[in-house]
């Protein structure tokens, strides 16, 4: 079955972001790990702007319970915007304002955590029968041309969906869904299969899925008959794996780099390296990273 879908035009964007942070606690346990903050803003911001910049006006958030401080993020502060305006804080509030224009944000929740694939699911109301994108919502990639973007150029040049791959030689493969394909031109696969957290012996590949996808509306009726597969819950590799074998899914090799927001290290690898390229809270950081002696 080949696909008919028009993925020239795809303007919604879903954001899991239901998770349990389990991997960042204590500092998860009632806070969300999407607001984590990475130099001044909190991870999703990152997130969100990756797909507004990549011309996807309406985004969906899928949150679960501990999750509210994400809507407030996005929400207006009417009480905090007339203090900064009373102080004559103009920089502030433009800054702060602003955040509620990036996109038009919808948020809807998953009521039981049933895994990744069933957060996608929560948002089949939303987004209909159009193709969509997907971010994860605790990746954050720093590029020149937003990942999500790049997969778009694709999906539209090819009229099929796209998952954004990475390479992995060591054993920390595991830790993601890994591809089996063959390589179509530098950079792109065609996706064979999928298989979600392989122990790194059994890896079909050293090719990793990153959060981020391109995909058609036929996935939410995959991800409807997807049966509970690793840790117990619904894959969206397992619904991808039916995609790649019974219609088209190609793989890209994306140009930037991922940070893992979810991971202790990744947080403070995040803070660190983008940090450093800020225009003003980069010297002061690179300084004391040269010369203090707690950093050597
Ligand atoms: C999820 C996906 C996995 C993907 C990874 C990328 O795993 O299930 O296929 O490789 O994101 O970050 P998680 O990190 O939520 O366990």
């Amino acid at each position: 079955m080949a696909s008919s879908v028009d993925f020239s035009r795809v303007r919604k964007a879903v954001i899991p972001a239901a998770g349990w942070g389990t991997r960042f606690l204590p500092a998860t346990k009632a806070s969300p790990k999407e607001m984590l903050p990475v130099v001044d803003k909190p991870t999703i911001q990152y997130v969100v702007e990756e797909a507004a910049h990549s011309g996807l006006d309406d985004i969906l958030i899928v949150t679960g319970r501990t999750k509210r401080a994400i809507e407030d993020h996005f929400d207006r502060s009417t009480e905090l915007e007339a203090v900064l305006s009373a102080k004559g804080r103009a920089e502030l509030l433009e800054l702060v304002e602003g955040i509620s224009r990036i996109a038009e944000l919808h948020f809807v929740r998953q009521k039981e955590q049933l895994g990744l694939g069933h957060a996608v699911l929560c948002a089949r109301h939303h987004v209909g029968d159009r193709p969509f994108a997907v971010l994860l919502g605790d990746d954050i990639i720093d590029s020149v041309e937003p990942v999500t973007a790049q997969l778009l150029s694709l999906a539209a040049a090819e009229g099929c969906g796209v998952v954004a791959l990475e390479r992995h030689t060591g054993p920390e493969i595991s830790r993601y869904g890994v591809v089996s394909g063959r390589p179509l031109r530098e950079g792109v696969f065609s996706i064979e299969g999928l298989v979600e957290k392989p122990p790194a012996e059994k890896a079909p590949s050293q090719l990793a899925v990153m959060g981020r996808y391109v995909l058609p509306p036929s996935v939410f009726e995959l991800l409807e008959q997807t049966a509970p597969g690793v840790g117990g819950e619904i894959q969206i590799t397992d619904a991808l794996d039916r995609l790649a074998r019974e219609d088209r899914l190609l793989g890209l090799e994306y140009e930037g780099r991922r940070y893992d927001i979810g991971d202790k290290h990744g947080w403070m690898v995040a803070n660190i390296e983008l940090m450093l390229k800020h225009p003003t809270l980069g010297p002061p950081l690179r300084d004391y990273l040269r010369g203090h002696p707690a950093t050597r």
